[in-house]
């Protein structure tokens, strides 16, 4: 009898927690177009899978006579589940308690979540509704944000860390998600900023909306903070499921490899003309990777900024690849600081979690200016080169077309080690371009030439003859074979396969000095 009793007050503890900050709050949560904490866990992982911890967790704060108002759980919702079968940990915020804000007791419940996942090797996911620290807890709620941004480094590179912003994120607590790989953000209600629109207008009497500030659209397509833009948070949340699909749970274990019903053989008919004749003309590389890759499916990293260059991940044979891809149909595919950045973080990420590479090369070179010189393209640049040289995952680029320069040398050449390098037809490999090139080595003989256009355009040809083509680089062994545009995804299939046991390491160091 008395054990019936004790299971009913259980059971009505867990209803009072469920209930979080109370109805109201719920009702004004839904009104914005938000679900709740526990909502979303329950949108995004395996019907029945969540187990929650610490739902009877208070804090212990007493300043302001905050004794008199204890909710169960704090403000945080944390447990594990599985997605597709998948282990992952989770801690969502409630906006519904003290506006999802950070105490003490709060950071323990992430930070346990966060140990956990790294004892057993599973990502965590962080769904973020806050107003920052906890006001009324003073150090203590800093304390906590400490505690959890250590943790983030020590997971960095060890298990996945996605950070799903779903609400407020200002203040120092938008560092968390800073340090994590991924980071999403939907167009209606979320937005990160270290200080607000009021603080901006006090400290420089600048007037800017917070959308304008720190919405989703600015970080994914300025700033380059987030890496995926969302309409809503459901499609932040069915993002989610679709990224973890390509991951492995941690840095010992390759990605889940699935079934694969696209034949590997398959021809890619549309490749063979997609190179216009003159080499000036754009084309789509979104043309390429789609073509080659699994049932075309690609899910594309950091979308909106510095399209110049595209990444993200496709399947080959059912096994993840990463693809690195210059983009001619944006200033050419030229690379400059924002593309260096994006891929050389992809790239990273990617080594550090056995997901292989491949580079759909087509590159002019780097961005010439003033602009790019001052703001840094020479350490930008070489944040590319580093993060290629040291990636030991198998690495395999195609040179669809230009190769120029110091361009041809950082995007993954066989002299950083790449496995495999294979040309198409329409490769041209050099240190620059026809008409820079003959500009400055002919520059005497165009001088002194009686007709210098006609002379320019001779030299131009003999060139092009000489280096707009794979042959030479192919005469050296610089790259491993040319090969016909329609049979790049069944050549890439069993290049990526012959690599599989692929063993590399580096040098042991405590860490390299990136040039960040
Ligand atoms: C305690 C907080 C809180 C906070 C909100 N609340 N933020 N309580 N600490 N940081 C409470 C409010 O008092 C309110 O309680 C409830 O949450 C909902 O807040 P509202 O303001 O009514 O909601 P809304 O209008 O939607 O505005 C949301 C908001 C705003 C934009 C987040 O609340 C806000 O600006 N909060 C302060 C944000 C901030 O400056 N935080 C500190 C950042 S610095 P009641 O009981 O009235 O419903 C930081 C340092 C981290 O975080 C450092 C890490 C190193």
């Amino acid at each position: 009898m008395e054990i019936e009793n004790k299971i009913q007050e259980l059971r009505r503890k867990r209803e009072q927690a469920y209930l979080s900050g109370g109805e109201d709050k719920i009702t004004s949560q839904h009104e914005k177009g938000k679900l709740t904490a526990r909502e979303r866990i329950k949108f995004l992982v395996d019907q029945d899978s969540f187990e929650e911890f610490d739902m009877f967790v208070t804090h212990e704060c007493t300043n302001f006579g905050m004794e008199k108002s204890k909710v169960l759980g704090d403000g945080v919702v944390t447990g594990c589940a599985t997605i597709d079968g998948r282990l992952v940990y989770i801690f969502s915020q409630d906006f519904t308690v003290f506006g999802g804000s950070l105490s003490k007791t709060y950071a323990e419940k992430i930070c346990k979540v966060m140990d956990m996942a790294m004892k057993v090797g599973a990502p965590v996911i962080g769904l973020n509704d806050s107003g920052g620290a906890r006001i009324q807890e003073g150090v203590d709620a800093l304390a906590g944000y400490a505690e959890i941004f250590w943790r983030n480094v020590q997971a960095s590179g060890v298990i996945p860390q996605i950070s799903a912003i779903l609400g407020p994120c200002a203040g120092g607590a938008v560092y968390s998600p800073a340090i994590t790989d991924f980071v999403l953000m939907d167009k209606k209600n979320s937005y990160m900023f270290v200080t607000g629109p009021k603080v901006v207008k006090t400290v420089l009497n600048e007037t800017i909306s917070t959308e304008d500030l720190g919405g989703a659209r600015v970080h994914a397509s300025k700033s380059g903070v987030a890496q995926f833009l969302t309409e809503n948070e459901e499609e932040t949340l069915t993002l989610i499921k679709k990224l973890v699909s390509f991951l492995p749970s941690n840095n010992m274990e390759n990605p889940p490899r699935i079934a694969c019903i696209d034949p590997v053989t398959r021809l890619c008919d549309n490749l063979a003309t997609l190179i216009p004749d003159n080499p000036n003309k754009p084309y789509d590389i979104y043309e390429v990777i789609k073509s080659i890759a699994d049932d075309g499916d690609f899910l594309e990293v950091a979308k909106q900024y510095a399209q110049n260059i595209v990444v993200g991940y496709v399947r080959l044979n059912g096994q993840t690849i990463g693809v690195v891809a210059n983009q001619p149909k944006v200033l050419a595919g030229v690379l400059d600081i924002n593309a260096s950045v994006k891929a050389s973080r992809f790239v990273r990420f990617c080594d550090a979690f056995n997901i292989p590479l491949l580079v759909l090369e087509d590159v002019p070179g780097f961005l010439p200016g003033s602009n790019q010189e001052h703001n840094g393209i020479i350490r930008h640049g070489a944040k590319l080169l580093y993060a290629f040289a040291e990636a030991t995952v198998p690495k395999i680029t195609v040179i669809l077309r230009k190769a120029y320069g110091g361009a041809y040398c950082v995007m993954n050449s066989r002299h950083m080690r790449a496995d495999v390098v294979y040309a198409w037809p329409s490769a041209e490999i050099a240190v620059m371009g026809p008409q820079g090139a003959v500009e400055i080595i002919f520059r005497k003989e165009v001088k002194e030439a009686e007709n210098p256009t006609q002379v320019l355009k001779q030299k131009e040809e003999e060139y092009r003859n000489k280096f707009a083509n794979p042959y030479s680089a192919a005469s050296k062994g610089y790259v491993d074979d040319i090969i016909e545009p329609a049979r790049t995804r069944v050549r890439l299939i069993r290049a990526f396969e012959m690599l599989a046991t692929k063993k590399d390491s580096n040098p042991p160091r405590k860490h390299g000095n990136i040039p960040l």
